[in-house]
């Protein structure tokens, strides 16, 4: 199938390197997270791009145990926004969330083509996170993207190291895109 690339390659990698990241091309990559859509241009978005040994030092320790492997990263980022900053419509259309997360693919797949492995994770204590770099309490911290190029890393557990060359996992087509009507569990 044609499938984009970028999309086709990008895999949440954990063999990462500490090796320092090009400016230019972090510069690119958050440009265009900049770039996504979202709901009425509101643009609900924070990006805090961690990269000197005083803030990763900050930062590091509240990534959670399975996450040890995000540790030698040189540049985390922090992808913060709040409901109030995009529409909140009926029947829970809260677009906030939606829409970083719209601006954190378009990070991620820049990321890909220039190299550079751009995984986001949940894994991590939000509120010393967000203590460690200044992010108000109203804002909701919602992933935090680890960006490095592929390298050894000697913090993979078992499990990890078996993933990183694991085929992709994925649900059945059939059990997630319907035509016409809902076809799915309720
Ligand atoms: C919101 C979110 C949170 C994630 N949290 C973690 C995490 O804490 N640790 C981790 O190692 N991977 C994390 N991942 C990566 C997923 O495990 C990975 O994307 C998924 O297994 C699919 O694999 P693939 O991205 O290589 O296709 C997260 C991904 C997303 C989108």
């Amino acid at each position: 199938m044609d499938i984009v690339p970028e999309i086709a390659r990008r895999r949440a990698y954990r063999s990462i390197s500490s090796e320092a990241l090009d400016p230019a091309a972090v510069a690119r990559m958050l440009e265009a997270a900049t770039l996504a859509p979202s709901c009425y241009n509101n643009q609900p978005w924070r990006f805090i791009a961690v990269s000197s040994p005083e803030a990763l030092a900050a930062v590091r320790p509240h990534l959670s145990e399975g996450n040890a492997w995000a540790t030698e990263a040189p540049l985390l980022v922090l992808v913060c926004t709040k409901p109030s900053l995009d529409c909140r419509l009926e029947e829970g259309r809260d677009y906030a969330l939606f829409d970083a997360g719209l601006a954190t693919m378009n990070l991620i797949l820049q990321a890909e083509r220039e190299g550079m492995i751009a995984h986001p994770i949940a894994g991590f204590n939000p509120k010393k996170a967000k203590a460690a770099c200044g992010v108000p309490a109203d804002f909701v911290l919602i992933t935090v993207v680890v960006c490095a190029k592929r390298g050894e890393n000697k913090h993979l557990v078992e499990w990890q190291l078996e993933r990183e060359k694991g085929e992709r996992q994925r649900k059945p087509r059939e059990a997630v895109v319907f035509a016409d009507r809902w076809n799915g569990e309720a």
